[in-house]
């Protein structure tokens, strides 16, 4: 009879356990990852334009404003992330606003345009990704 009540305590507790687990999980805040891969994306049509060989002025500007518009994002989306962190982002608006300016019309000029911006990528990735 005890072991039979023990039995059915650890299966409660066990579901119970499970319960919260699932809801910590899928109270993630989505938007975080969901800005990232939003810049990915960007960047990726970027890569696919060098790689074709199909790099046009104004594809280039327009795909660098999102990503600048997006860099101005990650403040508000990633708050609590320590000082260095939004400096790294602070940077990476900067070397997104320079590379719109120079407004790269070809794919070496974007290639150029692009080396600082995946810089500030790397940098931010090795330290908190
Ligand atoms: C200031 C820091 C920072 C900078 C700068 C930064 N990232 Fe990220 N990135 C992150 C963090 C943190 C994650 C992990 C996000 C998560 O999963 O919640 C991430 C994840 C990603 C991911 C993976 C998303 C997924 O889960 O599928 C991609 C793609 C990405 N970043 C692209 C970029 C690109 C491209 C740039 C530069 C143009 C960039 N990031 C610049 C912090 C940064």
């Amino acid at each position: 009879m005890r072991a039979a009540l023990l039995i059915v305590l650890g299966l409660a507790i066990g579901i119970i356990g499970t319960v919260f687990t699932m809801q910590a999980l899928s109270q993630r805040n989505p938007v975080p990852q969901a800005l990232m891969v939003t810049m990915g994306f960007h960047r990726q049509q970027l890569k696919l334009a060098v790689k074709g060989q199909h790099c046009e002025a104004t594809a280039n500007l327009d795909q660098l404003q999102h990503m600048q518009l997006i860099a101005a994002d990650i403040p508000a989306v990633f708050p609590n992330a320590p000082k260095p962190f939004q400096d790294l982002a602070g940077h990476l608006h900067a070397a997104l606003l320079t590379a719109a300016q120079s407004a790269p019309a070809d794919c070496p000029a974007l290639a150029a345009a692009l080396k600082p911006v995946d810089q500030v990528c790397s940098e931010c990735h090795q330290h908190y990704r």
